[in-house]
């Protein structure tokens, strides 16, 4: 039985496609068990620059099986155009290589209306969410209420969707907001049918069972730890379990799946954020605009899915082993070392100040994460481009210790380092 998990430890975009990618080539099955297309993983192979927003990232690699849990919300035109576009990459993208659960929730373009209506309706309270419907078709599900992907093959999905949209159309003009035309949809929605049925399979009994052959199941999660529904900064999250617990409701696997599972926990060499949501390390002016990058690189911190600006801040150790403890990481790797060089000085938050006193884990009670201060240690920097590096020993002795203090920090070690995005921009840190 070999679980491998990959989870964001910090809120997304931490460079989990790009480790998967890298696990991939010793997998025999990689699987989404939450969230949608709301994700946007980063895989480079040379010069393809592959963006996965459903598909499992390590469908690249052509001997992997896919697999979408049903803890997905799945919006089939999403679904489909990321298949073809795939596909004219030259990646097989067939039924004998993904699998469908038909369990996973549907999101249709009700759900995306009401996700925009609602974050107008907030005003500048917004959460900032990507527009993809997430939060609706989640709600829906709780709600019991949802569309469901094997419900797409039944002879009465039709009338469903129809109810369904007519329900949504009566919420938008509450928000008073432009109402959906139901007719074209639900030819949309009909013409989708063929295409995604020969995708649909039993994926929970499938995982198990590969699990059982001793098959190497690697479980990808999408967004990241504190962007958990229930462990997340609430309300600044999304609507699915992120963190490890969601890989076995995810995918309909028991406890015993994750006995021995291999947690590797994917942390950035700083601290980024899309969307509101407290964020004690966020920097701003020089520093900020250096972490982030004009945007020229492919690497610098504009949203992979939406194309935002992303919060930059410094590493931060009290979330990271909130992290650890939540997500039970058995492991780090480290993304994006290669962007600290040039820095005089890093800084890492080691713990919070509010109300004149220190606390080394999460506020509760009078104060929240908006309202502390972070408590630096700092280090020196190093000048050295990292991104030709490929071996501990050549790394600048202060990125050296950069990693150590924090491993030393979060209680787990760093396993590997990335410094840049390509497959073999790895650095394999020794036990110390
Ligand atoms: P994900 O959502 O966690 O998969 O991360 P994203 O793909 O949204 O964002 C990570 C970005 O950083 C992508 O553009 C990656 O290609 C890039 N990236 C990943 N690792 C490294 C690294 O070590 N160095 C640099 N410079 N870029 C990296
Ligand atoms: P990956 O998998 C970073 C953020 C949004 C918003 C909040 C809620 O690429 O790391 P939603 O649309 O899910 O209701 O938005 O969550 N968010 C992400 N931030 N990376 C992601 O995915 C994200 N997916 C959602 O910016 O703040
Ligand atoms: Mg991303």
């Amino acid at each position: 039985m070999t679980l491998h998990i990959i989870i964001g430890a910090q809120w997304g975009d931490e460079g989990k496609g790009r480790m998967v990618d890298w696990l991939a080539s010793q997998s025999d099955y990689v699987a989404r068990f939450n969230g949608g297309d709301n994700a946007g993983h980063t895989v480079t192979v040379g010069k393809a620059i592959f963006k996965l927003h459903l598909l499992p990232s390590g469908i690249i690699h052509p001997h992997t099986i896919g697999l979408l849990g049903n803890g997905m919300v799945i919006n089939p035109a999403s679904l489909l155009t990321e298949m073809e576009s795939l596909r004219t990459a030259g990646i097989s993208v067939t039924p004998d290589r993904l699998h469908i659960s038909p369990s996973a929730h549907l999101i249709t373009p009700a759900h995306q209306a009401i996700d925009r209506a609602l974050e107008s309706a907030r005003g500048r309270a917004s959460i900032g969410t990507t527009g993809r419907g997430i939060g609706p078709a989640y709600t829906d599900k709780a709600a019991r209420t949802g569309l469901r992907m094997g419900q797409m093959l039944q002879p009465d999905f039709q009338d469903r969707l129809q109810a369904h949209l007519e329900n949504a159309n009566r919420l938008l003009v509450l928000y008073g907001a432009a109402t959906l035309e139901v007719a074209p949809i639900l030819k949309t929605f009909a013409s989708y049918k063929d295409s995604i049925a020969p995708y649909i399979a039993d994926v929970a009994v499938e995982v198990h069972q590969a699990l059982a052959d001793g098959k190497t199941v690697l479980a990808e999660g999408a967004q990241g730890t504190l962007l958990d529904i229930d462990q997340g900064t609430y309300p600044f999250v999304t609507s699915s379990n992120t963190t490890a617990p969601g890989v076995l409701t995810g995918l309909g696997l028991g406890l015993q799946a994750a006995r021995e599972a291999r947690v590797i926990g994917v942390v950035k060499a700083f601290q980024t954020r899309v969307g509101g949501g407290p964020f004690p390390t966020e920097l701003s002016g020089d520093l900020a605009a250096r972490l982030r990058g004009s945007g020229s690189n492919p690497w610098d911190e504009y949203g992979t899915t939406t194309g935002r600006p992303r919060r930059v801040g410094w590493l931060d150790a009290v979330l990271l082993r909130y992290a650890v403890r939540l997500n039970g990481l058995t492991e780090l790797v480290m993304t994006k070392l290669d962007i600290l060089s040039g820095l005089e000085t890093i800084s890492i938050c080691t713990a919070y100040q509010a109300g004149g006193i220190t606390i080394d884990g999460l506020p509760f009670g009078e104060y929240g994460l908006g309202d502390v201060q972070p408590v630096y240690t700092h280090f020196p920097g190093w000048q050295a481009d990292l991104q030709p590096v490929r071996r501990w020993q050549d790394l600048p002795l202060q990125a050296q210790e950069y990693l150590r203090q924090v491993s030393r920090l979060a209680g787990v070690p760093v396993r590997y380092a990335s410094v840049g995005p390509e497959r073999e921009q790895i650095v394999e840190v020794p036990e110390s």
